[in-house]
């Protein structure tokens, strides 16, 4: 298979980058940082198999940029995984100070970035075979479990996931017609870079595990109702 992945510097995207070249798949993982070592370690041990394609989702220009060269590699893709994420402010509520320049930039990379890079390469997916959209969402996109919860703060973060799901909908209306599934992933809390500089290690999962689980879900033809998926509790997400 051909796999497009967003965001794959470090955490869930770099171990999923990891796991599908493992599983003997191309990938094309869009590297956003400036530390690409991990990248280049895995560059090293699969060669051409390994395409790493400049990518900040938050650009239009670079988005396109992206899908041409891609498109200059290959005739089709079969899976796009939108992984990439940021967090912005974490802890305000509405009576401190709310940074709404940065709210913006979430949703930018969040919900619009993952749905610019799909449009970006929807005649790829349309020639693939596998046909999947892979948008890795959160139980923080999830109105039920905020109600829930109670919670009060991470309005960007939360409401960021919450519009990929909506937006992930409207997508999955349309490319029905194309034979391409879309999917939203909650992958479990992951000791990961999302939440702080330094990795999480408070978390109880590896990235490297949830990227098996998915790479699995992926292979094995999830059913229609498993459009918002735990992927640890192996069944759907409420919303
Ligand atoms: N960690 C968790 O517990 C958890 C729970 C639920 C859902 N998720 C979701 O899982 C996904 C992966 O997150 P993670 O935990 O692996 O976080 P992470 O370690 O922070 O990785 C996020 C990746 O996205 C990249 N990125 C940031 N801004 C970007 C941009 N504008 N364009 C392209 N790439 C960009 C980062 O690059 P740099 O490293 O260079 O900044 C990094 O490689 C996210 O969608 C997140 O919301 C995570």
């Amino acid at each position: 298979m051909n796999v497009y992945i967003t965001g794959t510097d470090r955490g869930l995207g770099l171990a999923l980058v990891a796991k599908f070249l493992e599983h003997g798949d191309t990938v094309f993982a869009g590297a956003y940082g400036i530390d690409l070592s991990g990248l280049m370690q895995l560059q090293e041990r699969n060669g051409t198999r390994l395409s790493i394609v400049p990518l900040d989702v938050g650009s239009d220009d670079s988005v396109a940029a992206a899908a041409a060269k891609i498109a200059g590699e290959v005739d089709h893709l079969d899976v796009l995984i939108n992984n990439a994420a940021i967090i912005g402010q974490k802890d305000a509520t509405i009576t401190d100070a709310l940074d709404f320049g940065d709210m913006l930039a979430v949703y930018n990379v969040n919900a619009l970035g993952a749905l610019r890079v799909a449009q970006s390469v929807l005649p790829l997916l349309r020639a693939g075979t596998k046909k999947r959209i892979i948008n890795i969402s959160s139980e923080a996109g999830s109105m039920a479990a905020r109600v829930r919860r109670g919670q009060r703060t991470r309005y960007a973060y939360c409401g960021s996931k919450a519009a990929l799901n909506i937006q992930s909908i409207l997508l999955q209306n349309h490319v029905a017609e194309f034979g391409i599934r879309v999917h939203l992933i909650e992958p479990g809390w992951l000791r990961t870079f999302l939440a702080s500089k330094e990795k999480c290690t408070l978390a109880p999962t590896e990235p490297e595990e949830a990227a098996a689980r998915l790479v699995a879900f992926i292979e094995r033809d999830p059913p229609p109702d498993a459009m918002f998926y735990d992927l640890f509790q192996d069944r759907p997400f409420d919303w």
